[in-house]
């Protein structure tokens, strides 16, 4: 069985450690930023094609006693490299943690790939060239204190960058927290679902993945294993069909968004295309003062600009008021949630919130605030 590590969002660890054992994973636990499991390649490929939180997964390979830079060098070479990779193969290597000699994660990368090349040179005469952007194998490398932890990137680029968002407003919520975001709410399909100040239209979207229940890689050209010298094309492929056919054909209840901002909604409009949803979620460009609740009943989700990352308190103010205002006038049998980054103008809403669920976008310390209107 191979040891792997899924890289989460600092908070997060526990929320995806349920997703990945949901998909199989065993001995799943939580770690700092992450969540160990293991299991086979299959679960490798499934985990990188269904896990809506993660923004890696790693697969590893050793993991060795490490002090220095000579240490690093030297553990490093010991590794039977040509399991991984032949010269015909580009390599980049990315490194993180630190400890008191090894404290540049520059430095630690540069080590690594030189003991990488050195032993090819000297064992086939030949070394893989670095390719930063686009590798064939990406390494990632951990010094925690005094260990190095050696692991290959099975993901290559960022999960939450899930393929169907080319264009994006300002202020975009990452796609793997606005997953992780609508999970928290326990949200279920059977309710209708709706976004006031949806932007590129990342919340609904999410929203819809989840209840026709499609893959979330299934928008992505490619993922690091791809590169693999021991890449299982049939099983990826088997893995693949199986997600569309287990794909859902339609909703329970409505998905909708809309924004002030023609722009963005037509972004919103092209990204649910992309994800097959074009004809399932509904966009319309409509400023919040003239919103209307789409039905009775259901669950309103939305991310209001905040003074961190758009406009001024003093004018957001005003702009929280009047969602407050049109919660409570218009939403009424409906459950809202909130993201704020500022205390002060979510208190600018003026409805007494049920539940404040703290979680980080990136640094941001952020509360996800929930009112029951009645
Ligand atoms: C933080 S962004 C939302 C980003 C979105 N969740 C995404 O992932 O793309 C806030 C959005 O509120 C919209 N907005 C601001 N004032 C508005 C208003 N008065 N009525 C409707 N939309 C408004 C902006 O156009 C912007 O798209």
């Amino acid at each position: 069985m191979n040891q792997y590590f899924a890289t989460v969002a600092r908070g997060w660890e526990s929320l995806a450690a349920i997703e990945i054992e949901n998909l199989g994973g065993k001995s799943v636990s939580n770690g700092f930023c992450g969540v160990n499991f293991c299991g086979d390649r299959q679960l490798l490929y499934k985990t990188n094609l269904h896990a809506r939180l993660p923004f890696r997964i790693l697969l590893k390979i050793d993991e060795f006693p490490c002090q220095d830079a000579d240490d690093l060098y030297r553990g490093i070479k010991k590794i039977d490299w040509q399991l991984y990779l032949s010269p015909d193969y580009s390599l980049a290597v990315n490194a993180t943690g630190k400890n008191k000699a090894l404290n540049h994660t520059h430095f630690t990368a540069l080590q690594v790939k030189n003991a990488i090349v050195d032993r090819q040179r000297e064992e086939l005469g030949d070394r893989s060239p670095i390719d930063p952007k686009n590798p064939d194998v990406l390494v990632n490398v951990h010094i925690d204190r005094d260990r190095c932890l050696v692991s290959l990137d099975s993901s290559g680029s960022s999960l939450h960058r899930r393929g169907y968002r080319r264009a994006v407003g300002s202020a975009p919520l990452k796609e793997s927290l606005a997953a992780g975001l609508i999970s928290l709410s326990d949200w279920q399909p059977d309710l209708p679902f709706f976004d006031p100040l949806c932007g590129s239209g990342t919340l609904p979207i999410e929203a819809g993945l989840q209840a026709l229940n499609i893959a979330p890689g299934l928008f992505r050209t490619n993922f690091g294993f791809e590169t693999w010298p021991d890449f299982d094309r049939t099983l990826w492929n088997n893995l693949v069909k199986q997600a569309r056919s287990d794909r859902k054909d339609s909703l329970m209840a409505g998905i909708s968004g809309s924004d002030r901002d023609r722009d963005v909604i037509k972004q919103a409009r092209d990204n649910a295309f992309i994800c097959g949803l074009e004809k399932q979620i509904q966009f319309q460009q409509k400023d919040l003062a003239r919103i209307e609740a789409p039905a009775d009943r259901g669950v309103l989700f939305c991310n209001p600009p905040y003074g961190a990352r758009l406009g001024s308190d003093r004018d957001l103010g005003e702009f929280y008021r009047l969602l407050g205002k049109v919660l409570k006038e218009r939403f009424k049998g409906w459950t809202a949630f909130v993201l704020s980054g500022n205390k002060q103008l979510a208190s600018s809403i003026g409805l007494k919130s049920s539940q404040r669920i703290p979680f980080y976008n990136g640094s941001i310390p952020c509360k996800l605030m929930k009112y029951e209107l009645y």
